[in-house]
């Protein structure tokens, strides 16, 4: 499959060497343009091109920029395409007040702006520091699982297929509205479970469950 990621950061070069690693042809970008980035491209061994480049490449698009600077997305050329919100809030990049309010999720606003694409909110619930270190082959036995959430159940399949193929299962954790229950603070944001562990957590956590922020830190998971 061709994956588009627009931002060529720490998650958009940790998911792009996994998804290489698996045989996917990979273009990432950024706002500064291509020329600036030709050493990441060989270093993961991927296309690099510009944003509006990745939108027209990819079957799969990735997200990976600041949820605030989505306004930046190009809107038209991602109708009908599955794109991924890895994105997660920190309001000093901007308060968006919807998010604050608890109107609206991270993936909704990301579908917001993005109203022909099939957003599928997925990988924002592991550091980035864990994700090439975490992926597992499937069927073993330390595998951690990852949830998402999408409104559109054949892309929340195809992004379950692809997580597989990187090294990690997956759980339904329902719609782009129900992304809430895995963003920043919640009981199982980060924290390495396997699939049986994080659905368990994932039916606990109400919308009054909040740990501290940095929980990670303390709580292992299946890694302790
Ligand atoms: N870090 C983590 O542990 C982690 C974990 C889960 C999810 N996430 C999420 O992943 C996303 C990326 O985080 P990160 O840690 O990878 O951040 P990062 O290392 O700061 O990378 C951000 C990237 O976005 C690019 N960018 C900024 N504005 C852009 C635009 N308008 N168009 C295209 N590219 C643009 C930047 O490049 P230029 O400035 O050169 O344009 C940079 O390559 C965030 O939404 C974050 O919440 C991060």
């Amino acid at each position: 499959m061709k994956i588009g990621i627009i931002g060529a950061g720490r998650m958009a070069q940790a998911v792009g060497l996994l998804a290489t690693r698996a045989g996917h042809d990979v273009m990432l970008s950024n706002s500064r343009g291509p020329e600036t980035i030709p050493h990441v491209g060989q270093q993961i061994g991927c296309e690099v091109g510009t944003v509006n480049d990745v939108a027209a490449f990819g079957d799969m698009i990735v997200a990976a920029i600041h949820l605030q600077m989505s306004a930046a997305i190009p809107a038209a050329p991602l109708t009908g395409k599955i794109v991924l919100n890895p994105q997660n809030y920190f309001p000093h990049f901007g308060p968006v007040q919807e998010l604050d309010s608890g109107a609206l999720t991270t993936a909704e606003v990301l579908a917001r702006l993005l109203p022909g694409a099939k957003v599928v909110k997925a990988l924002n619930s592991i550091l980035v520091e864990d994700v090439v270190s975490d992926a597992r082959p499937t069927g073993a036995k330390d595998r951690r699982a990852l949830p998402i959430a999408g409104d559109d159940a054949d892309a929340k399949a195809a992004v379950a297929t692809v997580l597989d193929q990187i090294g990690y299962d997956s759980v339904n954790a329902g719609g782009l509205a129900d992304g809430w229950r895995f963003e920043r603070r919640r009981p199982v944001y980060c924290i390495p479970l396997d699939r049986v562990r994080l659905e368990e957590r994932l039916a606990a956590t109400t919308r009054d469950s909040f740990v501290p922020d940095g929980n990670w830190r303390f709580d292992r998971g299946i890694r302790a």
